[in-house]
């Protein structure tokens, strides 16, 4: 018989887990055992996730570009469950434009969100960990993009190549407190933000809507976009002490679409 609750007990923050990839990690980190907060910068959307999953999940604001709204979160988090075993950097802002039109607030925006806000959220999280003393998880999400480049979307796959490197390091310095650093790089998954996506493609390639989505989906070996729930078990695995040997990786959970 296989064991279905493999995070039972545990604690989990996911920040950006209002929609998409997010809400499927708290919702499977539920049915495994764990109780998870909720956390985005969209409270309202957080709030009504959380009350669909039920008792065991919270809601928290969290604005991962503000410290002090970081630090509230995981404080409000620490409060709740009595501590936290498992952080998801979850939250990120896509752009996409030619080389010659990326505007400076665009480029400051994605790096606040993507890179910064997935640093410091590590770091409030890690402070609380090592304080602790019991260890934990953190998986930070990457992306096929950060693997290499797209001529469209400079800024977005170096914020994503810059998740992979921080994770590299911070992996390296906490597992020595029993802390596992490791990422996650999807490929296409399907929701809200790939409709946002393919209408921004849709515009700089001159394409009609659902024509980027549907080329995408064919050039996919497994031959369609993911969904939440594909990318679930790398999670729940990463998250649970099967993952305790594993350190500063990156796995990609992509249909074939990367190599490495
Ligand atoms: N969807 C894909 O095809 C895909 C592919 C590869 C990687 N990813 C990565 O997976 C993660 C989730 O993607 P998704 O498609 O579910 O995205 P999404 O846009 O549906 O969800 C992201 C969530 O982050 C929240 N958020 C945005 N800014 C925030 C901030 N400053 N503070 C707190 N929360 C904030 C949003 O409100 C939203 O709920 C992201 O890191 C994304 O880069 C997605």
């Amino acid at each position: 018989m296989t064991n279905t609750q493999r995070l039972e007990g545990k604690t989990a923050l996911i920040a950006g887990s209002a929609r998409g990839i997010g809400r499927g990690f708290a919702e499977r980190f539920v049915r495994e055992g764990a109780r998870v907060a909720i956390t985005d910068i969209d409270l309202d959307a957080a709030q009504k996730t959380a009350s669909k999953i039920g008792d065991a999940a919270i809601a928290l604001h969290i604005d991962v570009t503000d410290q002090s709204s970081i630090d509230t979160c995981v404080a409000g988090a620490v409060g709740a469950f009595g501590g936290i075993d498992i952080l998801i950097n979850n939250a990120a802002l896509f752009d996409a434009a030619p080389i010659a039109d990326i505007t400076r607030v665009s480029f400051d925006r994605l790096y606040a969100v993507n890179v910064a806000g997935t640093m410091f959220t590590m770091q409030a999280v890690a402070r609380h960990m090592i304080a602790r003393g019991k260890g934990g998880k953190i998986i930070n999400m990457a992306s096929q993009a950060g693997r290499r480049g797209e001529s469209l979307v400079a800024v977005y796959c170096s914020t994503k190549a810059a998740v992979i490197s921080l994770t590299q390091s911070a992996g390296l310095n906490l597992i020595g407190h029993g802390i596992n650093v490791n990422a996650i790089a999807p490929g296409v998954v399907d929701g809200e933000h790939w409709t946002h996506v393919d209408a921004m493609f849709a515009k700089l390639e001159n394409k009609k809507p659902g024509q980027k989505k549907a080329e995408v989906a064919a050039s996919v070996p497994y031959g369609r976009f993911a969904t939440p729930d594909d990318l679930t078990g790398m999670a729940v695995f990463l998250a649970s002490d099967d993952a305790n040997y594993i350190v500063s990786q990156c796995y990609n959970v992509d249909g074939g679409q990367w190599m490495s």
